[in-house]
């Protein structure tokens, strides 16, 4: 208030002339007096004519002689009121849109209006549980400008008058997908070092840089994710610092100017031609959110060499200057006219001060309970509100401590559905935290810190693995739209089906939480983004609302250990009888109809399945599978499993392999690294595996060689390698990396002509097994993810070993190939299965749909190549189900259920070289395996009689 009045008589001193008799009247205190309405008219005659005469005067004077000016103000002073205005303005005041909003700021001129007719909505409203059926959407101006019929729609129109009509019939519609965690743009893809702008090493305190500047509009992500229904980006810097500058909200659809100030929403800065009360040429917008990256704990503390200490207090040092400066600031303001020097812009420090105003969005990525209090306690020091915590893995055992964060609510919790495990403050996540948190009454946002570990195309993906999990449909939904509009401020005009709204919307194949859920159109400010979308027709069941996971117990299990549940299974038995079960994919190559519905195991084995009255006896217990399925035991490889029980933790590894740095250490020492040799069992990742229905992995060292080494095919449940079935197969397939680490590609290729054509030592082991595997009777396993390299490993087998056994894994260009690995009986571990171009090696990936008709194993196997899927993180290993059932629901026509699940299983096998006859592990799965509600109940595990029940 004070800044105001101060202000206010600065600006009174160029008013006082004409302001002056208004004064006069209003300090006789008139105003109350009873004859006022009398008196008031006599002034407002007397105020006319003094006013006109006056105004005579002005315009004689200024006319006839010099303007009697008043003192001048200082040009300092003049630009230093203009900033005091913004500071007085406080936090962004923000008014959600209605249906009089017309037409979008970011409307482009020309956009046609669309009317999607016949659709099933999922507004947001109503804490998420609203859905409309059979109801249109009209999007004109760049906003969703009405929602329900209307008989004539056109009558509506504030634009063009031209209208796309699109039948819909009942497919479901949701808001545009809003990510709270993404870098896209600052770390472009495919990753190049003149991409790499996303973290800046050159001190952990950086609240001055903005992501803004180095936002890269040729990053081959923006339409893929896109075709994943997003909308709106909050793109952070890094992580690398405890403050690593300020966000910004972007929409990165293809803009005409094509620049990042374009695809911004709401830039908390206008671009101006002058300078006056700006910085750097640009005035602040004071109604606008901005935003700012924080993170704690291990990030900054391994990046800068520090500790835990170190880090908070980084931050308190930054904030003691953020509020000494909003402290200075504020002195100015309070009196600009005896002011001597400058406002007091600071422009390292403003962010903060302006955080600590309540003007910034405080976005931190924050795991343990002691990073979380410690920077609660930060919040309270310096009073400011924390808008999100990020990854935020500990967040479910310490809901009341958000609680107690500074700020009119608690701040949004920002998490994955399973990326965890990989460090150590990330080794208690949990997949119940979003449903834990959001029972909590916390605002639970999944995101997807683009472009890895997840890419946001599959953000979806995460809000279904969380419902899956025990997150309600609404609260899943929400998850990815609604919530972070909300934490990022934007939730006026993004995350609702509303009127007068954005018009971002997603037009759905098939309800969005179901498993492969794929966009049939995604409009952002009302203009189709995807070009000739593919679209696949899914069956009915896919269009229900589907129904949480019940993981109750689980999920207090997680709290109750604190984070650290027995992951072992609790129950084994000999006997099982598994009732109302559907589906056989045991054996052969054709799902089975279980005809009467019931399944008896003795001693590990499948003795009966039909009615089998006589096989089942009283006392055995009975599991009913709700319309489940036995399958055979999925496989996992393309991974670290079972080599690290923390990515990293190198005293949880085996170690960095054989480091061979030069050509001649191969071929010369001969020595053969065996993965058998350095694998480990009863990690977490193993035990989540095979709870997830992965009962064995191939594990290949980990070596930027040429010769990476021998595989290891190993039971996932085992304690330790000793254990009777522990180690499936010790003498695994060859595997061999044709990347240019250490070495180039060619040089590579070279040693290994020289391998395969027996010049080499011969009495090496390596000599030896290159004559296996020149002789086909070892087959190899070849890691490479570009086509060309693929090709100079097919000319190599034509000219040097035809009868070479060859499996590829990555492999994400091989449909450029496709035809001529098929002839040479080349085989692909599609890896990871839902790829995306991260690296220049795969920059010419195949997206699938919507994007083109088939996934990448789909192609494949509509051109004669045999095809399996890999897994290239330890913490996707559990996802190997889904990732068969989501290629199953996407490219139908190609695959049916057995042969999808063989992807996993059969056809894994055989591209691996691992036996099938001995394979006799399989899993009982309750509800539709290929359903998101499909979840394991009972294992058995390789060579084991017993059956672990879930
Ligand atoms: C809307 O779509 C549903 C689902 O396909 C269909 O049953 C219904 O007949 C459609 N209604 C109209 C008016 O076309
Ligand atoms: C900004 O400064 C220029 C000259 O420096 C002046 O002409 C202009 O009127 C000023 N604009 C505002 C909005 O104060
Ligand atoms: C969904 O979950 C939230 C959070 O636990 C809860 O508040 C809400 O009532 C649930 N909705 C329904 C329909 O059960
Ligand atoms: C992305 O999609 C737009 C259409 O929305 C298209 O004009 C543009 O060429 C695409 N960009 C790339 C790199 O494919």
């Amino acid at each position: 208030m004070g800044i105001y009045t101060r202000i206010g008589s600065i600006k009174g001193v160029e008013e006082s002339r004409l302001a002056s008799p208004v004064e006069d009247v209003e300090s006789a205190g008139l105003k109350d007096h009873p004859r006022r309405a009398t008196r008031s008219a006599v002034i407002r005659e007397r105020l006319l004519i003094g006013g006109f005469a006056a105004l005579l005067y002005l315009v004689w004077a200024w006319t006839e002689f010099p303007f009697p000016s008043p003192k001048p103000v200082p040009k300092f002073v003049a630009d230093g009121i203009k900033q005091c205005d913004i500071i007085a303005h406080g936090p962004p005041k923000k008014v959600h849109f209605t249906k009089d909003r017309l037409v979008s700021d970011r409307y482009v001129p020309g956009t046609g209006a669309v009317w999607l007719k016949n659709a099933t909505l999922w507004t947001g409203e109503n804490d998420g549980e609203e859905i409309l059926r059979g109801a249109d959407v009209l999007l004109d101006g760049g906003v969703i400008r009405r929602i329900g019929h209307s008989s004539d729609i056109r009558e509506l129109l504030v634009t063009s008058g031209n209208v796309q009509e699109v039948e819909l019939n009942g497919a479901w519609v949701t808001p545009g997908i809003v990510d709270l965690h993404s870098h896209q743009g600052d770390s472009a893809i495919p990753s190049l070092n003149g991409y790499d702008d996303g973290n800046s090493l050159k001190g952990s305190v950086q609240p001055w840089l903005r992501s803004l500047d180095g936002f890269n509009t040729h990053d081959q992500s923006f339409n893929l994710s896109i075709a994943g229904g997003i909308t709106t980006s909050l793109v952070l810097p890094g992580s690398a610092n405890a403050i690593g500058g300020q966000a910004f909200v972007f929409k990165a659809r293809a803009t005409y100017e094509n620049t990042p100030s374009s695809m911004q929403v709401e830039p908390p800065y206008r671009k101006v031609a002058h300078t006056n009360g700006s910085i750097g040429g640009w005035v602040r917008e004071p109604d606008h959110w901005r935003h700012i990256k924080h993170a704690c704990g291990e990030n900054p503390a391994r990046v800068y060499g520090q500790t835990r200490m170190d880090d908070a207090w980084d931050f308190r040092k930054a904030y003691a200057k953020g509020r000494e400066l909003k402290e200075k600031q504020d002195r100015w303001c309070a009196s600009p006219s005896t002011q001597t020097e400058p406002f007091p812009l600071d422009l390292e420090w403003e962010a903060l001060a302006d955080v600590i105003r309540g003007n910034v969005k405080v976005n931190t990525h924050c795991y343990e309970a002691t990073d979380l209090d410690s920077f609660v306690r930060v919040s309270n020091e310096f009073e400011f509100a924390v808008a999100g915590f990020h990854h935020a893995h500990e967040t479910y055992l310490v809901p009341d401590l958000l609680k107690s964060a500074y700020g009119p609510e608690p701040p949004a919790v920002a998490l994955f559905a399973l990326f965890a495990r990989y460090k150590e403050e990330a080794y208690r996540g949990s997949e119940f935290a979003p449903r834990i948190l959001a029972d909590a009454g916390l605002n639970v946002v999944m995101k997807s810190d683009h472009p890895e570990p997840i890419s946001s195309r599959f953000l979806i993906f995460e809000a279904a693995q969380a419902h899956h999990y025990g997150l309600n449909f609404s609260q899943a939904l929400g998850s990815v739209t609604t919530h972070p509009a909300h934490a990022m401020g934007m939730d006026h005009r993004l995350g609702f089906l509303r009127e007068g709204y954005d018009a971002d919307v997603v037009v759905w194949d098939s309800f969005p939480l179901t498993l492969g859920a794929t966009p049939r159109q995604t409009y952002i400010d009302g203009i189709p983004q995807i070009v000739n979308p593919h679209v696949v027709d899914k069956p009915v069941e896919a269009q229900q609302v589907t129904q949480s996971g019940d993981y109750d117990r689980e999920a207090r299990e997680a709290v109750q250990s604190r984070g650290d549940p027995d992951l072992h299974p609790h129950e084994s038995v000999d006997d099982v009888v598994f009732v109302n079960v559907a589906q056989l994919y045991l054996s052969g190559s054709v799902a089975e109809q279980a005809a009467g519905s019931k399944v008896v195991v003795r001693g590990g084995k499948v003795v009966c399945t039909g009615e089998c009255e006589q096989d089942v006896d009283k006392d055995m217990p009975v599991v009913d599978l709700k319309g489940g399925s036995l399958t055979r035991g999925l496989i996992s490889v393309g991974s670290p499993l079972g080599l690290a029980g923390i990515d990293m933790e190198e005293v949880t590894s085996d170690g960095d392999a054989y480091d061979v740095t030069s050509v001649a250490a191969d071929v010369l020492d001969g020595i053969l690294v065996n993965a058998a040799d350095g694998i480990s069992f009863d990690y977490k990742n193993q035990l989540l595996a095979y709870r997830h229905g992965v009962t064995s992995a191939v594990a290949f060292p980990t070596s930027s060689s040429v010769i990476a080494g021998i595989s290891v095919h190993y039971s996932t449940s085992a304690l330790h390698p000793l254990e009777s079935g522990a180690i499936l197969n010790d003498d695994g397939a060859l595997f061999i990396k044709l990347d240019n680490e250490d070495m180039s590609v060619s040089t590579k290729l070279a040693v290994l002509r020289r391998l395969l054509l027996g010049k080499a030592e011969q009495d090496t082991e390596v000599g030896e097994v290159l004559q296996k595997v020149a002789s086909g009777e070892k087959p190899v396993v070849v890691v490479t993810d570009k086509a060309d390299v693929m090709a100079g490993l097919v000319r190599l087998k034509r000219k040097v070993a035809p009868k070479m056994k060859i499996s590829l894994l990555g492999a994400l260009e091989s449909w450029l190939i496709a035809d001529d690995l098929a002839k040479e009986d080349i085989g692909v571990i599609v890896t990871p299965p839902r790829g995306q171009p991260l690296t220049w090696s795969s920059r010419r990936h195949l997206p699938g749909p919507p994007l083109t008709s088939q996934s990448l194993p789909a192609y494949l196997a509509s051109r004669g190549v045999r095809v399996a899927i890999g897994t290239d993180w330890a913490w996707k290993a559990p996802q190997t189900r889904l990732e068969a059932a989501w290629i199953y629901a996407n490219n139908p026509e190609v695959f049916d259920k057995f042969s999808a699940l063989s992807l996993a299983t059969g056809n894994l096998r055989t591209l691996l070289g691992l036996s099938d006859d001995s394979a006799d592990d399989w899993v009982a799965w309750e509800g539709d395996v290929f359903s998101i509600q499909g979840r394991v109940r009972a294992v058995k595990a390789p060579s084991r009689a017993r059956v672990d029940l879930f």
